[in-house]
């Protein structure tokens, strides 16, 4: 059997990754974990999504033997990312971190703002990529779990006018900031791309930035590399992968019918609870 891509999230956030990712790898077969039970990363304490998210690899590894896992979140990426790479050191690990660089390139202005978790606003490892790539800009630094939670509850059910009003507290905190360049420091948000643009009010300008083409773009070097180098795993290049897609969730039965929608919409299917 081929080896799959392996993406995971505490929940629906890494979809909008694996979408760009299969659009690089059409021949791969992928596996999507959404760790429900962990849901949310962004308020816990860095040692317990370093936990989430060690367990969350070993088991798609276990399970899976995956030629590559995509950590398709922020938060575990900048709290987690070594205690990852320690605890699975035979399995290439990427990692998603907020498009600062970009950004940095981007802004005419010079200010920049980053949305994202609560934790992963917070992160050493945020300002670590600031000093790195955008020493240069002013940065602004938005936490913002309320709109992980309504993404990952209410993405499908809420009207126009609660989407819009869902993404008004951060696009109206970076205009009052005076940056002219967001980034989507959080992967769910990818989701809410249009809204956000949106809410942005007339004569007003504002560029999004996400990292989801580099992410995709690494995935497929890191694919490339692994697959030469064992030889093993690779159906691409002979057509479609044969197997479906399949979506996982962590936590008891049932698969909500929310994360049936996700899976459905994003070329998946549901497949049940992996822990
Ligand atoms: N999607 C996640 C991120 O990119 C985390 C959301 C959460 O669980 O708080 O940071």
């Amino acid at each position: 059997m081929a080896q799959p891509i392996a993406f995971f999230d505490s929940g629906v956030g890494g979809l909008p990754y694996l979408e760009a990712a299969r659009r690089l790898l059409p021949g791969r077969r992928f596996i999507y974990l959404a760790d429900r039970a962990g849901f949310p990363y962004g308020t816990k304490t860095p040692q317990a999504v370093q936990a989430l998210a060690v367990q969350a690899v070993l088991a798609l590894a276990t399970r899976f033997q995956p030629v590559a896992i995509v950590v398709a979140c922020n938060t575990a990426t900048e709290v987690a990312i070594d205690a990852m790479r320690a605890a699975l050191p035979t399995v290439p690990i990427v990692g998603t971190v907020p498009a600062i660089k970009p950004a940095a390139a981007f802004s005419s202005v010079k200010r920049i703002a980053v949305v994202a978790t609560q934790r992963a606003a917070e992160e050493p490892y945020l300002l670590r990529l600031a000093e790195q790539w955008a020493a240069d800009c002013q940065l602004t630094r938005l936490g913002d779990g309320a709109l992980v939670d309504f993404i990952e509850r209410r993405l499908f059910t809420a009207s126009p006018e609660e989407r819009l009003a869902a993404v008004r507290p951060a696009v109206e905190k970076t205009l009052a900031a005076g940056a002219d360049v967001l980034v989507l420091g959080c992967t769910h948000f990818l989701h809410m791309a249009a809204d956000f643009l949106a809410a942005v009010p007339a004569g007003r300008h504002l560029r999004l930035v996400d990292s989801r083409q580099g992410v995709a773009q690494q995935v497929a070097r890191v694919v490339e590399r692994a697959t030469a180098e064992t030889g093993s795993g690779a159906d691409a290049g002979s057509g479609a992968s044969a197997e479906p897609d399949l979506m996982f969730l962590t936590g008891p039965e049932p698969f909500e019918a929310r994360y049936e929608d996700f899976a459905r919409r994003f070329g998946l299917e549901p497949a049940g609870s992996l822990y």
